[in-house]
């Protein structure tokens, strides 16, 4: 099929009003994988998973009121006939289609909820509160009034608390978990006597994530302004944002 003809179907099936299309785009200088989930009662999309080379982009759509999760797989090696093999960071089960299975911590989530049967509104935003992999953007194409850019578009790799560092078996640090996973406790995983917002406040290391990426959750409680509520017909996910887009 010409890629102008698929061009057009690809726009067609997005403009039928009863689906969302979903644009990934790796514009990281190396392959990313991304593991996709549908929380509870909502499918996994292209069988949860697929290889991303640099510069490459992917579209599908999802239904109006979809729920789930997007997050970057690096680092993989699977085998092209089984689809069995492993990711230095994300990775689901050994398997390159997650099909329904979460990702290793720490990995950058994007979590998205597109309608619900309460509001029409479309709800996303990046968070952090599973650690860090790689950087990611999710913006609308288009949009309107409140459709914000959510995202961590720096490398928190790069300035990530030696405490909290995930290292790969060259010594460079691949991942950056968050306080709760590295090191547990209520005050740091906003549970028990901190189960809320006023109990819960950001400690040293929400702190440092949330400047370095102001547009992410940075713990559980973070303030309202890294969720954000748009209407649009199509998302743009970036792996690897340039540091100064605002997309
Ligand atoms: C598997 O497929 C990828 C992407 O097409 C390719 O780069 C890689 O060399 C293949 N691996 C093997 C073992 O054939
Ligand atoms: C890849 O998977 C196929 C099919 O399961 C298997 O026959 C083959 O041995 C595997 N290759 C490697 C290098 O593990």
């Amino acid at each position: 099929m010409s890629s102008f003809l698929s061009l057009l179907l690809v726009a067609a099936a997005a403009s039928d009003g009863s689906s969302i299309q979903l644009i990934l785009v790796n514009n990281c200088a190396e392959s990313i994988w991304p593991g996709l989930l549908g929380s509870a009662g909502h499918p996994t999309p292209q069988s949860g998973g697929f290889h991303l080379g640099p510069g490459d982009e992917s579209a599908f759509d999802v239904p109006v009121g979809w729920s789930g999760r997007v997050w970057p797989r690096r680092g993989c090696s699977f085998n092209n006939s089984s689809g069995h093999g492993s990711c230095a960071t994300g990775d689901c089960g050994g398997v390159l289609h997650c099909g329904g299975r979460p990702g290793a911590t720490p990995a950058t989530a994007v979590e998205m909820t597109l309608g619900t049967t309460r509001s029409p509104l479309h709800f996303y935003d990046v968070s952090l509160v599973d650690g860090f992999n790689a950087p990611v953007s999710m913006s609308p194409v288009g949009g309107g009034a409140g459709c914000g850019v959510a995202g961590c578009h720096a490398d928190l790799n790069v300035c990530c608390p030696s405490k909290l560092e995930v290292r790969d078996g060259d010594g460079k640090v691949s991942g950056c978990r968050s306080a709760c996973r590295a090191m547990g406790g209520d005050r740091y995983c906003c549970t028990g006597d901190y189960a809320s917002p006023e109990r819960c406040r950001p400690t040293v290391f929400a702190h440092v994530f949330k400047a370095v990426c102001p547009k992410a959750y940075s713990y559980a409680y973070d303030d309202a302004t890294s969720l954000n509520r748009c209407k649009a017909s199509r998302y743009l996910i970036t792996f690897c944002p340039p540091p100064t887009s605002r997309n």
